[in-house]
C-alpha cells in the first residue's frame, strides 16, 4: 500500500490507474478506522482494481470545536489495518493541503439536509459536501463505499453528486454491529465503561420499536421509543425521528412507520451516538 500526501501524488496515482484500465473504489473516512470501515473497504475491494481510503479529518464538518477536538486520530493503526486489508492507497493530507484556503462554497443541498441532523449540526452536511466533492474530483473513483449509520449523510451526498454531475456509483454498506448490538463508530472509545454498557440499549430500543410500530402509527412509535431509551438510565435522547428514506422528510404522525426509517441521536455522557433502523414494509 503506498501511502499519498497531497492532492498531486492523489492525482497522478488514479490518472495512472485509469490509464492502466483499472476501476477504482474510493472510501472516504475521518479514521480511527473500526470493523465498520474495514467492511466497506472489503465491499470496495471486491467490486473495483484499485482501492484508495481517504484518511482525513475535515474540520469544516465540524460545528462543535470540542468535538473536533476530541475525534480520536490513530493514524499509524489505521495505516496498519489499511494495508492488511489489501488497500492500494490511502489518501492521508494535511488539513493545509486540502484546503489552502478556506472552502467558501455553499451548496443548494436542499430538504434532505434541513432535518435531523442537519437541523442540529448547523453547517455540517455543507462541511461534507465540501471535503467529499473535493475527494471525488481528485480521485474521481467510478464507485464510493459509505456507511449506513450514517443514512441521511448518503442522502446528501447523493444530492451533491446530483448537483456537481459526478458520474460516481454511490454504494451504501449495511451498519456494522457489536455482537451486543451498539454500533461501531469511531467515538464509541471515548465512551465511560458505565456508558458503554447502556450504549446497546439504542439498538435494542430501536428493534422494539419496529415491532411497536407494526400495531402504532409514527406518532406513537416516535413516543414509544424516545421514553424507553430516555429510561435507560446515563441515556438522554436527542431526537428520534422516522423518515421516508430517500427524501429524508419527516412522516406525519398519523401515518405508519412501514418502510421509513428511524433516525435517532442518543447522548451517552458527553458522547454524541446516531444509530438508525429501517421499518418492515407493510405486510413483511
Ligand atoms: O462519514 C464520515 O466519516 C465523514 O463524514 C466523511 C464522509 C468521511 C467526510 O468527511
Amino acid at each position: 500500500m503506498k501511502i499519498l500526501r497531497t492532492v498531486h501524488e492523489l492525482r497522478t496515482a488514479m490518472a495512472q490507474a485509469r490509464q492502466d484500465g483499472k476501476t477504482i473504489g474510493l472510501v472516504p473516512t475521518m479514521g480511527a478506522l473500526h470493523q465498520g470501515h474495514l467492511s466497506l473497504v472489503k465491499a470496495a475491494r471486491a467490486d473495483n482494481d484499485c482501492v484508495v481510503v481517504s484518511v482525513f479529518v475535515n474540520p469544516t464538518q465540524f460545528n462543535n470545536p470540542a468535538d473536533l477536538k476530541t475525534y480520536p486520530r490513530t493514524e499509524a493503526a489505521d495505516a496498519e489495518l489499511l494495508e492488511n486489508a489489501g488497500v492500494d492507497f490511502a489518501f492521508i493530507p494535511s488539513v493545509e493541503e486540502v484546503y489552502p484556503e478556506p472552502d467558501t462554497r455553499v451548496f443548494d443541498l436542499g430538504p434532505v439536509a434541513e432535518v435531523m441532523e442537519g437541523a442540529m449540526r448547523p453547517g455540517h452536511f455543507n462541511g461534507v459536501a465540501q471535503i467529499v466533492s473535493k475527494l471525488f474530483s481528485w480521485t474521481m473513483p467510478d464507485r464510493a463505499y459509505f456507511g449506513c449509520k450514517d443514512f441521511q449523510q448518503i442522502a446528501v451526498i447523493r444530492r451533491m453528486v446530483e448537483l456537481e454531475g459526478f458520474n460516481i456509483e454511490i454504494v451504501a454498506c449495511p451498519i456494522v454491529r457489536e455482537p451486543d448490538g451498539l454500533a461501531l463508530s469511531s467515538r464509541n472509545v471515548r465512551l465511560t465503561p458505565e456508558g458503554r454498557k447502556v450504549a446497546p440499549g439504542i439498538y435494542q430500543t430501536l428493534q422494539k420499536g419496529t415491532e411497536y410500530g407494526m400495531t402504532h402509527n409514527v406518532g406513537e412509535t416516535q413516543k414509544y421509543v424516545t421514553e424507553l431509551i430516555d429510561d435507560i438510565p446515563g441515556l438522554r435522547t436527542e431526537y428520534f425521528t422516522i423518515a421516508d428514506t430517500r427524501t429524508m422528510q419527516p412522516l406525519a404522525a398519523d401515518m405508519s412507520p412501514a418502510g421509513a426509517v428511524g433516525c435517532v441521536t442518543v447522548h451517552c455522557g458527553d458522547v454524541r451516538l446516531i444509530d438508525n433502523i429501517v421499518f418492515p414494509a407493510a405486510g413483511k
